[in-house]
């Protein structure tokens, strides 16, 4: 019995080719495949991607590997990231073009050229300095979709303090475990951010946080978003944004010039032991292969009007909204609002009035937009699109060829890209002006990548075999460490596969995949105890743990489905229907955030359990996604797998 989990929504075999609109190879980025060349020169063909940067001091070498797997990539260089995504532009013709148009909430719309972000940028990096940041130290960003989260970015980059961005959404138990892991001694926030039309309220969260971290937080920074609807109150080292900035007004801050090993930020993400892990991210590497990512799959251009739909709190906003476009001058759009308020067509509205030309989402996203019916997107002009992308989760074909229908007229490749917060940047996917695409398959491994689908012992599984997802080579854009945890870092991602003894290092995703004869990649979803629901990762253990605290909860195992699914069996005499989902749904909350919220929770008397006690989260999974069970003859309570068919069925 194979007791490996898988866990995600695999998707059915890939369909046929459809080669790339000829109306896009013709203006493409990259018309002509460098995979071979890149195999012939590798690592030499990674200077394409930092040859796309403006370095300080010129690198020794592309890639040092006596500490493997702790690469060293363009070593001996010196460059700065804020100088790289400001600064170089603003010489030349570029300064004031526009940098960033932010789409708010309540219909608000601000644009920053290259020139007024610099300047803003700037003054929060000599007022972060002022608080006493010093270059290292970990500053941590606590803030919505508002162009102060860029800004404070950028400015902790010119100082060259590492960031540690935590999503908005994420509990005041989250933050202070993630600042006191970091040992964070500065915090960028705000009062509060609207959902949907109300105001609420984030310090009071922070304020919580803070008392509950084990070290002194020497100062907090507060933006004011929400001004006279959520009036709020400045306690001791806490201090107004903007009134900081004021005091800074035009001051310029030398950017510093980092080693191109040096970290550029940390962000956590969930690991198999349900502790947040601080992946880190070193400075040369990482943004050069954001930089050449953004080029080659994004097709981005100076010129363009860019829109990554995903939240700058995970490293999809990182590598994608912020680092990769602003690497190469073009502008970036930030949606502070969801896709459906104030209606289902806010985000074709938005593409209409910015003339947006790159579109990249995730495939819930596209799932909502199918259901709620293509007279949304029909509604609006969106012929400016050229290029459309989906990244956090499989896409399933129909749903692709929804998105390449409805949202790209047939006329915008979609590239289905895979890749994880520890690589960085995109690691799978067709190249939009080189490959035909297959929907339901991510694609083939990038030029330079070495991607293979191996067995247990390390071996390539034959085309149409399911293995585990593996890296063979080191690309510029992976995990320097984790922090604080060298050790979890190899014992995590490279104890598997490899084999140290003969220096052969692979890289272990966590993800199975099945490759098709022409190397094209479908990814079925995580080996391991982490679930992906709409591009965020969550560990089922960390959720699983804020499920069983509620009084009344013996038991719970939660798995991806449509969304989060939760099994919870209740202590024997409760009754669940006496509200226990709403409290579940509350200590969820406090322990994670409601981004983490069950969207089903199912009671069920039992949990389907192997002999030896294991709960069988295959099954769990398979049932809450109506497929075929497989092989249930190692369970203990056989019985139990069609009553929860049924209930699911009833629902
Ligand atoms: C996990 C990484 C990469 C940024 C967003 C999530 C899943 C990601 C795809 C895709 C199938 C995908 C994987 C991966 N995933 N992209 N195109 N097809 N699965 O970053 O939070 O680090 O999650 O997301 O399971 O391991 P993350």
């Amino acid at each position: 019995m194979d007791e490996r989990r898988w866990s995600g929504s695999g998707t059915a075999d890939a369909g046929p080719s459809i080669p790339p609109p000829e109306s896009f190879v013709s203006r493409a980025n990259m018309r002509e495949d460098p995979r071979e060349e890149f195999d012939e020169e590798w690592p030499g063909c990674w200077e394409r991607a930092a040859e796309l940067l403006s370095w300080e001091t010129e690198y020794d070498t592309v890639l040092e590997d006596d500490e493997a797997p702790f690469y060293r990539w363009f070593d001996g260089g010196k460059l700065n990231a804020a100088a790289n995504c400001l600064d170089r532009h603003l010489e030349g013709g570029a300064k004031n073009r526009a940098a960033l148009r932010w789409e708010g909430k309540r219909g608000e719309s601000r644009t920053y050229t290259y020139r007024e972000l610099a300047v803003e940028v700037e003054e929060c990096a000599a007022a972060l300095s002022g608080l006493g940041v010093v270059e290292d130290d970990v500053v941590t960003l606590y803030l919505p979709m508002i162009p102060e989260l860029p800004v404070a970015m950028l400015a902790c980059a010119r100082i060259g303090a590492p960031h540690s961005v935590v999503f908005a959404g994420l509990s005041a138990d989250a933050l202070s475990t993630r600042i006191e892991a970091a040992n964070s001694e500065y915090l960028v926030t705000c009062d509060g951010y609207y959902r949907r039309g109300d105001a609420f309220n984030q310090k009071g969260k922070v304020d919580n946080a803070v008392l509950s971290v084990g070290h002194d937080v020497r100062a907090t920074v507060v933006v004011d978003r929400l001004g006279e609807d959520l009036p709020h109150h400045l306690g001791d080292d806490q201090y107004d944004y903007h009134d900081l900035l004021a005091a800074h007004a035009g001051e310029s801050v030398e950017p510093v010039a980092r080693d191109s090993r040096d970290d550029l930020f940390v962000m956590y993400t969930s690991g198999t032991t349900g502790e947040p892990k601080g992946v880190v991210h070193a400075t040369g590497g990482y943004l050069s292969y954001v930089a050449w990512t953004a080029r080659a799959v994004l097709d981005v251009e100076p010129g363009d009007t860019y829109w990554c739909a995903a939240d700058i709190g995970w490293i999809t906003g990182h590598s994608y909204i912020v680092y990769g476009p602003l690497a190469l001058g073009t502008t970036t759009l930030l949606y502070e609002g969801t896709p459906d308020y104030p209606d289902r067509d806010r985000l074709w509205e938005i593409v209409e009035r910015n003339a947006v030309d790159v579109f990249y989402t995730a495939p819930t996203a596209v799932r909502a937009f199918m259901k709620w019916g293509a007279e949304y997107p029909e509604s609006h002009d969106l012929s400016s699109l050229r290029l459309l992308g989906t990244v956090g989760e499989p896409i399933d074909p129909r749903t692709w060829k929804w998105y390449y229908r409805h949202v790209g007229g047939g006329n915008c490749p979609v590239v289905d890209t895979w890749w994880q917060t520890e690589t960085g940047g995109m690691m799978l996917t067709t190249l939009p002006g080189v490959d035909e695409m297959k929907p339901g398959a991510a694609g083939p491994p990038l030029p330079g990548i070495d991607a293979r689908v191996v067995d247990p012992d390390g071996e390539a599984v034959d085309p149409g075999e399911a293995g585990s997802l593996t890296i063979r080579r080191p690309w510029p854009g992976m995990a320097r460490t984790l922090y604080g945890g060298d050790d979890a870092f190899v014992e995590e991602y490279w104890s598997r596969f490899s084999d140290p003894a003969a220096g052969d290092w692979v890289y272990d995703s966590g993800d199975a995949a099945r490759v098709d004869p022409d190397g094209y990649v479908t990814v079925l979803g995580r080996t391991d105890d982490v679930i992906d629901v709409s591009g965020r990762r969550l560990s089922t253990a960390e959720l699983e743990s804020a499920i069983v605290a509620t009084e009344g909860v013996a038991e719970a195992a939660v798995v991806a489905g449509d969304g989060i699914y939760a099994y919870v069996s209740p202590e024997q005499g409760v009754d669940p229907s006496r509200g226990l989902p709403e409290v579940i749904g509350t200590n969820v909350d406090d322990a994670i955030g409601p981004v983490a919220r069950p969207d089903r929770i199912v009671f069920t008397p039992d949990l389907p359990k192997t002999r030896s006690g294991k709960i069988m989260r295959r099954l769990l999974g398979a049932i809450a996604r109506g497929e075929d069970l497989g092989d249930t003859s190692a369970l203990r309570n056989p019985e139990i797998v069609g009553e929860l068919r049924e209930t699911i069925g009833e629902e």
